[in-house]
């Protein structure tokens, strides 16, 4: 099983290897493939639920997507998103949602952002909850932003960035999401810090790597970002056996004998 431990001590030595599940079939794939950590993403409003934003998931659509997920996993460790305005309002209010994702199965949380979640952060890992920060382009302020945009990039943002990645790192998070910023900021980071970097969209450097599922099989058409690779053309696959289905039925070909009793 790997542990948050063995996450930490994995930094320079062998690249950490993640991707997103919210469901218990793919989960049981991931697991047995022996990815090293499945998050059950906010993503999944994106491209499991169609919403346009991160924003709109809430605390019982991922603690439900938790639960099924953490049904599968026997290997990998699960981590949760924490989803917007889940811990932002209050620190006893971050603590008690981060404990209903433990209480679900995942043995740690993500939050988005630096200086300003700090506090939150130290107090979640305080008691006993382990927590991943998330730096760069951070889907939850996607309207702060105004799209996205590769951040980072000039001199006082690339700084800044630098600056947080170690408060959250001194705070008590095991491990950085790097999101969609340039390459040798990413180095940078990875560089100065003693915990893992997990880069989407931030280059060849980091400790780690995290995408999408469904971006790498296909399986979410509408949208492609440069930094996914696709690995397989799931939807084009279910479309053809959806068709061939169709085809079948309407033709009375399927039912046949050999599917009858
Ligand atoms: O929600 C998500 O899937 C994520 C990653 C891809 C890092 O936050």
């Amino acid at each position: 099983m790997v542990t948050i431990n063995k996450i930490i001590s994995m930094k320079q030595k062998e690249k950490i290897v993640c991707l997103t599940a919210y469901d218990y079939p793919t989960a049981k794939i991931l697991d047995e493939s022996g990815i090293d950590i499945i998050l059950v993403g906010d993503s999944a409003a994106n491209v499991f639920a169609g919403e346009k934003t991160t924003l709109p998931i809430t605390m019982t659509e991922m603690l439900y997507h938790t639960r099924v997920v953490t049904r599968a996993v026997r290997h990998s460790l699960v981590i949760s998103d924490m989803p917007f305005l889940s811990y932002q309002v209050s620190i006893s209010q971050a603590v008690y949602n981060a404990g209903r994702f433990l209480k679900a199965g995942a043995r740690a949380v993500k939050i988005e952002g630096g200086k300003s979640v700090v506090e939150i952060i130290k107090r979640l890992v305080e008691l006993g909850i382990p927590v991943m920060g998330h730096l760069g382009l951070t889907p939850q302020s996607i309207h702060k932003f105004g799209g996205y945009k590769l951040q980072g990039t000039d001199e006082a943002s690339a700084r800044n960035m630098i600056t947080d990645a170690k408060l959250l790192e001194s705070a008590g998070c095991f491990a950085i999401v790097l999101e969609k910023i340039p390459s040798r900021l990413a180095e940078k980071i990875t560089t100065e810090l003693t915990i893992p970097t997990i880069g989407i969209g931030a280059g060849p450097h980091c400790d780690g790597q995290i995408l999408v599922f469904h971006d790498i099989v296909g399986l979410f058409e509408e949208f492609q970002p440069k930094f996914v690779k696709q690995y397989a053309q799931v939807g084009a696959e279910i479309r053809r056996a959806v068709l061939q289905y169709k085809d079948e039925v309407k033709k009375g070909v399927f039912p046949d004998q050999e599917h009858s009793y």
